[in-house]
């Protein structure tokens, strides 16, 4: 294992550092077949839950995949399955089988499940957008809240109440999204979500989650300040909101990194007594060669400048990468964001395992992340 000293004074070395240890060659992988501990046995030894997404098939058709996840994780998200939009049954009704059954599978396999999401804007049912009485889109909305909260009650560790509630392009003085929940109920929606959803489920905990506040970009900044404005106010008036979610979905080489910014946002998010989740961290290489090595090379780098920074803050509690090998990854699927596809044939490499469930430099990047963090209380 490099030691932190070895690591940094490399770092100190090089002329490229303006973010983080981009540089440094990542420590060689444990060959196939090698004794190695699990992410998540890693993370508790410092306080920290390891997790990743999956989907249903993954869970329920159990295969050498199943058997990966639930070896190197605490904690398990649906990545789909308890989406609004994604669970609709005749009519109004929803359909939650999918998402008893991954409840059912990860709790009885000892693991803790972080729920996602009650309300995203963007996986909304139609009927619900097409809404036109104030009073009764509040009803539904709430209805959806306490629908999911009461029905998982007791069983879920945290829930993404309102996913990716800020943009602060479109305009708006309080950098809110001109969301389908903005529009139909209004501003109030968000702080009317969260007291539901800690009314329906007292325990779970109650996320914001966010994107696009990793880099530094002015936009970025913008969001970031948001951000920190948002949970200010939200503590002020008394709405529960227990814990900020920090996306981290990276790209090699497409915007650029301040140590000092994302060091300084965790802290103040902290400050305001929030705990800290890493939800979703993956990292695209559309910019990167095609040569595996290399590829895997600035893609760990990624990896480790920015767990460097998050996991050094001890309010970070939770680290969930969206996904745990190449082989299912909506990257590798080219599902959304077609921006972040390679324009090549290869297929992506975005998490730490590879399609064969190997471990690849971004998983050595965890490992050497978790081993210089600092011990924190457990969640
Ligand atoms: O299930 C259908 C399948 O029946 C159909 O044949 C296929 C054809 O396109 O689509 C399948 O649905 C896809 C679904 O994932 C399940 O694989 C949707 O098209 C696709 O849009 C959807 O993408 C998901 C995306 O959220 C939108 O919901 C990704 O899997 C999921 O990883 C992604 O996750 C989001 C987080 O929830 C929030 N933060 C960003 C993150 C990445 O976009």
């Amino acid at each position: 294992m490099i030691s932190r000293r070895r690591l940094l004074s490399a770092a100190a070395a090089s002329p490229l550092l303006a973010g983080g240890f981009r540089a440094v060659a990542a420590e060689p992988v444990p060959p196939p077949g090698a004794a190695r501990p699990p992410l998540k046995d890693l993370a508790a030894a410092k306080g920290i839950l390891y997790g990743s997404c999956a989907a249903a098939p993954q869970l329920l058709s159990p295969d050498d995949f199943t058997e990966l996840l639930v070896r190197e994780c605490a904690l398990v998200v649906p990545e789909n399955e308890m989406k609004w939009a994604d669970m609709m049954g005749p009519g109004e009704s929803s359909d939650y089988r999918l998402g008893d059954k991954m409840i059912d599978f990860v709790t009885g396999h000892g693991m803790l499940f972080r729920a996602h999401t009650m309300l995203w804007y963007w996986r909304t049912p139609g009927w619900f957008t097409e809404i036109a009485d104030r009073g009764l889109a509040e009803k539904k909305m709430l209805e959806r809240v306490n629908d999911m909260g009461t029905r998982y009650k007791g069983r879920v560790y945290s829930w993404d109440v309102v996913n990716e509630p800020l943009k602060p392009d479109d305009g708006r003085p309080d950098a809110l999204r001109q969301s389908v929940f903005l529009e139909k109920v209004g501003p109030q929606y968000l702080d009317l979500a969260y007291r539901a959803a800690r009314a329906a489920d007292p325990h779970a905990k109650l996320v914001v989650n966010e994107y696009d506040i990793e880099y530094d970009t002015p936009e970025q900044d913008t969001k970031r300040l948001a951000l920190l404005k948002l949970i200010e106010r939200m503590k002020k008036d008394g709405t529960p909101v227990d814990a900020v979610g920090v996306q981290a979905h990276l790209s090699v080489d497409r915007l650029p990194f301040s140590a000092k910014k994302l060091r300084t946002l965790l802290a103040d998010l902290a400050a305001f007594g929030v705990e800290l989740q890493v939800t979703e961290l993956d990292c695209t290489d559309e910019r990167a060669p095609a040569d595996i090595k290399e590829r895997d090379r600035m893609v760990a780098d990624e990896y480790r400048r920015f767990l460097d920074v998050a996991l050094d803050e001890t309010a970070v509690k939770v680290l969930v990468t969206w996904g745990v090998s190449d082989r299912h990854s909506w990257i590798v699927r080219h599902e959304t964001n077609n921006m972040k596809w390679r324009t090549d044939a290869e297929p992506s490499r975005p998490l730490p395992f590879d399609a064969a469930l190997q471990p690849k430099p971004a998983w050595t990047a965890i490992v050497q992340a978790l081993d210089h963090a600092p011990k924190r209380g457990a969640a």
